[in-house]
Formats: C-alpha cells, structure tokens, sequence
C-alpha cells in the first residue's frame, strides 16, 4: 500500500499542518532536528530498530540501531560543547561517507551549533574558501583528510578546533588538533539539547553561481516540516522499506534525503562508502534488500551503459520504486530502468536552496518519460516571462521556473550575502534560475539552466571558480569555462585558454596546468578538456562570451552576436 492515496485530493485539502500534526508541532514550539531523527523515534518504540546499515571499502560492516544514533548523537554533542562550540557557531564535517559523518550531523545540531558538511574531495582551496566565509569555528574531519586542514589553518584565525574521529596514538598532533574516536568515548544517556526554534538555523551548504564565490545556503529546523512529508509522500517510505540514499551530504540530498527525511520517519537507511561500480551496487541493492532507491541520473546513465545482462545477475526483486534528482533525467533512462528493474522512476526536481523537493513524479502518478512532473502539494510553482516576471497565462512556452516563497524547507539567506539572496526575488516569485515548458496536464519539462553554471553529473561547478584556478597559473593569460556534452555526466567542463608570451601550447604544459588547478579545485570541476586559442570571443566592454564557446561545443547556433568585438 502507498502513503499517497488521491494526489488530487491531497492537493486540494492541503496544508503544511498536516506535516506539523504528525511531528506533534505546535507553532513557537522547540523544533531540533536532531531530537526528531533520534530521540523521538527511541520515544515512539524504535529504539532497537537499525537505523544505519554501513558497508565500507573492504565489506567492513557496522550497524547502528536508533538508539546508538540518539547516543551517538549525545557523545559528540557532549564532545563539542565541552570544547566551547555554542549555538550557531558553524562545525564543518569533512570526512569520508563513513559513520561518525552521519553521527556527528545530529550531534552538531543537538547543541544547536550550524552543521557545515562539505565534500571531503575537496582540495585546500576550495576547503578555505567555504570555512573563511563561513568563520567556521571546528572542523571534525579523518586522519587522510588532515594534511589539507593543516595547510590553511594559519589563514584561518576563527578556526579552533580540528576534531579528529580516527586518531591513532603513536602519530603526533598539531595546535588546536584535538582527537575523538567515538567507540573510545563513554555514551551519554542523558543530554540537554539545546532548544531550537523554527527559524533557528541548522544546516549551511555551500552551492556555486556563475560570478563570484560559493553562496552559503542557510537553512533552520523547521525545514523538518518539508523534508518529512516530501520523503514521506514521494518517496513513499514505510516503516520495513530499507532505504538507500546514494547521494554524499556534502550535497544537499545527502542531508535533507539521506539524513533527515528518513531518519525523521523512522527508516532504516543504508550506506555504501566505496566508489562506483554497477556490479557492486547492485550486488549491495540484493544483499541489503534495498526497497527504494534515491540516486542521480548519472549513475542510472552508467548503469545503463554497463549493460542489461549484468541486472539478470542479481535478484533486485526487493525494489519497490527509483527516483532520481539533481539534474535532466532523459526519458531514455526512464524507459530504461523501468524494462529492466520494472519498477517505476520517478523524476524529482529541486535546488540546495528550496531544500526539499518541488516538482516531482509521485508513486502511483502517471510518469511521462522526461518530464519532472508536476509541483508537490503546497507549492506554488509558475513559469514567469523572462522580460517581464509575470506569470505566464498560456500552456506551450518556455519560462522561468519560480516559486511563491513560504514552503518550510526553503533558504533563509546566503550566509553573509543578503544582497545576493534578494536578487533571487522578482515580483514575490522566488526565481530557480532555471528554464521550463509546462503542457496542459500540468507537467514541467526542464529546457535547461538561466546561466552558465555547469551541471556535471548532478553536481554544480561555477566556471568562475574554474577560469579563477586557472588564470593562477603562470603561463595562462584568460581563460574560459563552459559545458561541453557527455554521454554520461550530460555535461563536462572544458575550458579554453590563451597564453602569455614566451609560452607554447601542447600536452605538456597541459598536463602542468592540470597538476596545478586540481590542488585548487574539486575533483568534479576539474576540466575534461583544456583548449588553446589565440584569443577569446569577447564583447566590446571586453567581457567574455562564454555563450559562443558554450554554442560551439553544442553545435547549436550562435544567436545574437552583435556585442561581439571582431577585432
Ligand atoms: C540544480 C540544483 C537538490 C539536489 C540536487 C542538486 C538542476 C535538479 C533536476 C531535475 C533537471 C535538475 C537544476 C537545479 N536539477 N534537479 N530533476 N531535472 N535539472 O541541487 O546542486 O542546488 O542543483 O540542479 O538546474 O537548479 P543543486
């Protein structure tokens, strides 16, 4: 049986209240997040049900139930309050996908403090760029990832302490370098969390735009109220579904859908720290009795390339329903997963910035293959005319996708950025920054982004950030970075350059630039493709095109180039 019952009906009768009834919330109550993951759930009875299932590289295994979290939960929070940490005071998590990254997310949270979680592959410079701005005052972080911690931390005075959960004795350890291994440390039974409030912040993500630095996402506890009842109704989860989120937290799927949604619920969630590879995850889909699986496009377009005989291996017959977020999922790989899992995929669309999902494919819906469905009940979703913000009134033509601000889950600002979380409101619509049709079942129809942020593989990258690494280089003199197709990842990051007098293009000075930029940027940012030019496509104000490149690569036409200096 689904949760769903009649979508129209839903709609109809709905309210948010429905979501804060079913958590027992009151308006102006305490809401902590961490206390509905864990605490709560041990209150309603499910104390000893798993609620992580782990497998690491090498099939280590380790299984938490709902009352380990709750005390896990209690130990760090204990942990870091005895260092000094306070409410709203940011602690960024950079670790691997292993335990304690989960563990630590509720213990950040019980005492209030903002929880920063970043991609543990992250290089130095990305790493400094997002603790600067954030003034991030302790990091809890692994032994591999340290040495990266180590060579910014001079240039970081607001960073205190550097927590490590996987300290080992005989190595030594710097200033402010404090260790903490968990299964050393004495359970705490009974811990005061500290009372957030609806507007209290809790989780701050960091996202990339077209100009300038990543923006810090700030979200608070009472996102809860979207994250519950999305995971609940879309993702259908039930209490004996086994869960399993593929998405890393340092994304924001990995939080709001691989920590919350189904923690709040009482599910029992998997993880799999290891790399990709279709064998193992269905291999991981069979041996855990996966129900229901939230992954990204990319993965079903590898597992799609790996083949259709290689599914026949294993019994994946545990699957209820797929869905996927994070960037166009073509309707190909819709019809493909549902011929070989049999099972429906249901398409869902949102941003780090809304924090939950807003237009998405339902269980039990009507799924039309690359479409991402309709908007989920409560949300107010339009297509504005890009000249004038209005809402457009007719069905067939391409718009803006915006929001009327209000769901729970959505951002309260850019971290130190008011000005530019402002600019994100035109006419009380909150804009996307996306382009979409809508036809007259009311189904949306991505077209694609309203900027030049790069989706590889459901993970943005700012080509400011790229062309910045690059023009560091010694020998580079501009630089410019788009979007070139792939087969796998929809798109891949290319980057043409031109270079100062003295230096010769070719493979080697190539390959120097790419040991240079990869120390300052994300292994996904990292281009695929680096090509050299005599010089770049500019305006006369001399500002680059990207949109001529970005037409090249795509073999689209060029448009209006009439800012275009030839000379
Ligand atoms: C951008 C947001 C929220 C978790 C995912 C990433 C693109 C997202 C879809 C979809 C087409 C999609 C949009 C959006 N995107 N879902 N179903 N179909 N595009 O969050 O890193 O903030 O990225 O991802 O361009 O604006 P994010």
């Amino acid at each position: 049986m689904s949760n769903i019952g009649s979508l129209e009906k839903r709609i109809k009768n709905f309210d948010w209240s429905i979501s804060e009834k079913e958590l027992d919330y009151k308006d102006g109550n305490t809401i902590n997040i961490a206390w509905y993951c864990s605490d709560r759930i041990c209150q309603m009875g499910k104390a000893d049900k798993l609620a992580l299932i782990y497998e690491g590289f090498g099939g280590v295994e380790k299984e938490y139930t709902f009352n380990d979290i709750r005390l896990a939960g209690n130990t760090i929070g204990a942990f870091l309050r005895n260092l000094g940490i306070v409410q709203e005071d940011r602690v960024c998590l950079f670790m691997d996908r292993i335990p304690e990254l989960y563990l630590s997310f509720l213990g950040v949270l019980k005492i209030g403090a903002i929880v920063q979680p970043l991609f543990s592959a992250f290089g130095e410079e990305s790493l400094y760029v997002r603790l600067e701005n954030a003034q991030t005052r302790a990091i809890i972080t692994q032994r591999k990832h340290l040495s990266k911690v180590r060579k910014i931390i001079d240039k970081l005075p607001s960073l205190e302490h550097i927590i490590i959960v996987d300290h080992k004795e005989s190595k030594s350890l710097e200033k402010n370098e404090v260790p903490f291994n968990l299964e050393d440390a004495t359970p705490i039974e009974d811990f005061e969390i500290f009372p957030t409030k609806a507007n209290s912040p809790s989780v701050l993500h960091y996202t990339s735009g077209t100009t300038g630095q990543p923006k810090g996402v700030r979200h608070v506890h009472y996102s809860l109220i979207s994250q519950y009842l999305t995971t609940k109704w879309i993702l259908d989860l039930q209490d004996n579904d086994i869960y399993w989120c593929t998405a890393d937290p340092g994304w924001v799927t990995g939080t709001s859908y691989g920590i919350i949604g189904p923690w709040s619920l009482g599910i029992t969630q998997c993880v799999l720290n290891s790399g990709f590879s279709a064998a193992a995850w269905y291999k991981f889909i069979e041996k855990q009795k996966i129900t229901v699986w939230y992954s990204a496009p990319t993965a079903i377009r590898s597992l799609m390339k790996a083949g259709d005989e290689i599914v026949g291996k294993f019994d994946l017959s545990c699957l209820r329903h797929l869905a996927s977020v994070g960037e166009p999922l073509n309707a190909e790989a819709v019809v493909w997963s549902e011929k070989v899992f049999n099972k429906q995929f249901l398409d869902t669309y949102w941003q780090t910035e809304t924090g939950s999902i807003m237009i998405t494919n339902f269980p039990g819906m009507k799924i039309k293959p690359g479409s991402m469905g309709k908007a989920f009940p409560g949300i107010e979703a339009a297509l504005l005319d890009p000249k004038t913000f209005e809402p457009f009134t007719e069905h067939g033509k391409i718009g803006l996708i915006a929001f009327k601000p209000g769901w729970p889950a959505m951002m309260t600002t850019y971290w130190n950025n008011n000005e530019k979380f402002e600019e994100k409101f035109k006419n009380g619509w909150y804009l996307s920054g996306d382009r979409s049709s809508i036809d007259n079942d009311g189904y949306f129809w991505f077209t694609g982004r309203d900027d030049d942020v790069i989706n590889t593989g459901g993970h943005l990258v700012s080509p400011f950030e790229v062309e910045s690494a690059l023009l560091e280089h010694e020998a580079v003199s501009e630089s410019a970075v788009v979007a070139k197709p792939d087969e796998v990842n929809m798109e891949v990051v290319k980057a043409f350059i031109t270079l100062k007098p003295g230096y010769e293009p070719g493979d080697e000075l190539e390959l120097k630039i790419m040991n240079f930029i990869r120390k300052k940027l994300s292994p996904l940012a990292m281009p695929q493709d680096i090509e050299y030019m005599d010089s770049l496509p500019k305006t006369r104000s001399g500002k680059i095109m990207r949109r001529i490149l970005h037409a090249k690569e795509w073999g689209e036409e060029i448009g209006d180039v009439s800012t275009l200096d030839n000379e």
